[in-house]
């Protein structure tokens, strides 16, 4: 082990200026889309050198892996990954609000989301759906190891923040929620911003109070309500399907 492997992941955990990726997807996404990575460990750099042969050919790897003993692994892991790849980025810097001022594409907005897989999911579809970007309103962070190994390290593919409540901008504001109206009724307007609530308890009245369309996707009779990266996915691919946005 290189001294100060495992309190440097522990600092970069609780601070903001590094990202911890972990495992091999998170790593190969981030280095794809331009991350600059910091360090590399790995309990086994023969393994993880040839899972990279085997998933990722095109990736190369821009710093030396540096090996860890099992124990150390475990620690900074808190209980091991299923795969030998544990990294350290720098957070790209916050460009969201030059993107709702004046950028093209559409916004995903989450409301006081709670699960940061969940969150992790919706980064990874907005990035496959070319979205401008993802914006979550409350304090659960998209840079959070959790969200970025849920999201496939695609957090660098694409504008990724946090905000305390819905900021001030001139894009229309569209509410997803089971009770609105027939998605089909209401094409997406360009540049939207698209509003997903909590888990549990959907949308806030402050922010439906703010939407200028409210719409649901249709589902069978006796469904609730679909998985919150469900539906964040059937919204983006069916308006890439449907109308693909203007960039
Ligand atoms: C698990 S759902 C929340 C369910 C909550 N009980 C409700 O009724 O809104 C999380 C979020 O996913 C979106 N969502 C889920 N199913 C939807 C549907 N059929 N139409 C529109 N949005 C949906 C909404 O934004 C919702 O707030």
């Amino acid at each position: 082990m290189t001294a100060g492997w495992q309190a440097e992941v522990e600092a970069a955990r609780r601070g903001d200026d590094l990202v911890v990726l972990e495992g091999v997807h998170a790593l190969k996404h981030a280095i794809r889309f331009g991350a600059t990575i910091r360090r590399i460990g790995s309990p086994d750099p023969a393994a993880l050198d040839a899972l990279l042969g085997t998933l990722a050919p095109d990736v190369h790897l821009p710093v030396d892996v540096e090996g860890v003993t099992a124990a150390t692994w475990e620690s900074m892991t808190g209980g091991g990954l299923p795969s030998p790849a544990l990294a350290l980025a720098d957070r790209p810097q916050d460009v969201l609000d030059d993107v709702l001022a004046a950028g093209t594409g559409i916004v995903v907005l989450l409301e006081h989301p709670t699960h940061l897989g969940n969150v992790g999911a919706v980064v990874r579809v907005a990035a496959a759906a070319d979205a401008a970007g993802v914006l979550v309103v409350g304090s659960s962070d998209p840079w959070h190891a959790r969200a970025v190994r849920g999201g496939a390290g695609l957090q660098f593919a694409l504008p990724v923040g946090r905000r305390d409540e819905l900021p001030v901008s001139d894009r229309p504001v569209v509410a997803l929620d089971p009770a609105g109206a027939p998605i089909a009724t209401t094409p997406l307007p360009q540049r939207a911003i698209l509003v997903f609530g909590t888990e549990r308890h959907g949308l806030s009245d402050d922010l439906l109070a703010r939407a200028d369309h409210r719409v649901a996707l249709p589902m069978r009779p006796g469904v609730s309500s679909l998985n919150l990266a469900t539906s964040v996915a059937a919204v983006l691919y069916g308006a890439m399907v449907g109308a693909p946005p203007a960039r």
